[in-house]
């Protein structure tokens, strides 16, 4: 039966409903539990990496080669013609007639829609700017799912750069289809943006905007932390004030609920204290992992051969 994916471009989370997402997260986990290495056999991904990442491309490139294709690319636009002046809708263009899905982070917001717009063949968004991640929100939910055997009725507090960062924004709007109560923990001036807000009162989701770790650490299921982007500030003081508000540690933990799990979509700063890892309550590296298989999942699923 056809899924409605093929030949489809992931750009954005809320294109994607839950019906669809829950096939994403189930072929995932098929996957993970047996895995299909001549799935992909003969196919070509692009990996166009036109910003630093170390989790997303290294997944997606190991999610392909797993399957059986094989991977182009960069992960530096400076081994690019971008440093020639070539647009980013004509290297698109152009790496379309090479590949047969591509993979794509670029530093600004609607740079992979704009991709899109390049090419026939579908385009993967693993981060443009401070807007989307979609494919770390599918890795979120796999990960939700997995820890707490559901994804239905958690408190979530979210913390730290909520304003510019783009995987809890991507989850957030994803989330409003499983009844969360989410907990944005934030400065005033990293709080998430009012255009989100709007849009879980419009769902009529439960949220209340706190300003300390200690207030909501008993209540929640998941505390997703965040690391504040320094890269993302036009005004550096503010990054200053900042960069030491959150610092997720042992003791901050005491009166955590068993169930809480700690996620993170890395890579962390100081935000997350090693310290954390040898407690029952980090997940954050099991997150990392399971990126491996709800990529290979999208992958499969856009080129139709799931
Ligand atoms: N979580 C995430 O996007 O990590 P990378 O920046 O390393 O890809």
């Amino acid at each position: 039966m056809p899924t409605g994916f093929t030949g489809r471009d992931i750009i954005s989370i809320k294109e994607l409903n839950k019906k669809e997402i829950l096939l994403v997260l189930n072929q995932a986990e098929k996957l993970k539990r047996a895995p299909e290495p001549e799935l992909l056999k003969g196919c070509v991904m692009g990996s166009c990496f036109f910003e630093p990442s170390t989790r997303t491309r290294l997944s997606f490139e190991t999610a392909m080669q797993r399957l059986g294709g094989s991977v182009i690319g960069f992960a530096d636009p400076g081994v690019s013609s971008a440093t020639k002046g070539e647009t980013l809708y004509d290297s698109i263009r152009i790496i379309g007639q090479y590949a047969d899905v591509i993979t794509m982070r670029h530093p600004l917001d609607g740079a992979a829609r704009r991709a899109a717009e390049a090419t026939e063949k579908p385009i993967i968004n693993g981060g443009d700017g401070a807007n989307q991640h979609p494919t770390q929100t599918l890795l979120d939910l796999f990960t939700i799912r997995e820890c707490q055997k559901r994804l239905t009725n958690l408190s979530i507090a979210m913390v730290g750069d909520l304003k510019y960062g783009r995987t809890v924004h991507s989850l957030a709007q994803a989330l409003i289809h499983f009844q969360p109560t989410f907990y944005f923990v934030a400065p005033d001036f990293l709080q998430m943006p009012d255009h989100l807000l709007e849009q879980l009162r419009e769902a009529g989701i439960k949220y209340s905007l706190k300003k300390t770790i200690e207030e909501v650490v008993n209540k929640v299921d998941i505390l997703y932390l965040t690391r504040i982007q320094k890269e993302r500030f036009s005004d550096i003081s503010e990054y200053e004030k900042a960069k030491n508000l959150y610092v997720l540690d042992v003791p901050l933990l005491a009166k955590a609920k068993p169930n809480l799990r700690v996620l993170h979509p890395l890579p962390r700063v100081n935000e997350l204290s090693p310290a954390v890892d040898s407690t029952p309550y980090a997940y954050y590296f099991e997150q990392a992992a399971n990126g491996l298989y709800v990529r290979q999942a999208l992958l499969g699923l856009v080129l139709g051969k799931l």
